[in-house]
């Protein structure tokens, strides 16, 4: 079990000026922040990120909407993870997320759900790596 995990707040987030509170959030629930930047992705980047979702009804929407403005990506580290930053987010879709978790509150629909987290160790690896460079985490 890995102690470092990745989020993004995603655009929809962002644009409602929620990435304060979520942040806020993330820190209360007793993580450590090793690395956070504001970026805009391409809709290439966007495509290379979920490269696993390739060829999927939802992936074309899905890229458009990663790619349609501002988000906040983070390396998170707490004791495993990886779980402790998916039960924060809640389910992918809002309809089904739980009480108190960020999908519940923040998020309005599956596509346009507020957040992402890694779903292994293995993939945060890689999630990490896309995104920041080693410079960037501290
Ligand atoms: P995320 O955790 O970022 O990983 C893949 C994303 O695809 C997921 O969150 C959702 O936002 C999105 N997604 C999954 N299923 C659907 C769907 N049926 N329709 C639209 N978007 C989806």
């Amino acid at each position: 079990m890995s102690n470092l995990t990745f989020g993004i707040i995603k655009p929809d987030a962002v644009k409602a000026g929620n990435h304060g509170k979520i942040i806020d959030r993330i820190l209360a629930a007793g993580f450590k922040i090793r690395g956070l930047k504001l970026i805009h992705q391409t809709r290439e980047e966007a495509e290379g990120f979920y490269a696993v979702h390739a060829g999927k009804g939802f992936f074309d929407e899905l890229v458009d909407f990663m790619s349609s403005g501002p988000c906040v990506v983070l390396a998170l580290e707490k004791d495993g993870a990886v779980k402790a930053w998916r039960d924060l987010m809640g389910a992918t879709n809002p309809a089904e997320a739980a009480e108190g978790t960020l999908r519940k509150e923040f998020a309005s629909s599956i596509g346009e759900n507020a957040v992402h987290g890694s779903d292994s160790d293995e993939n945060a690896a890689i999630e990490v790596a896309y995104f920041f460079s080693k410079l960037e985490l501290v």
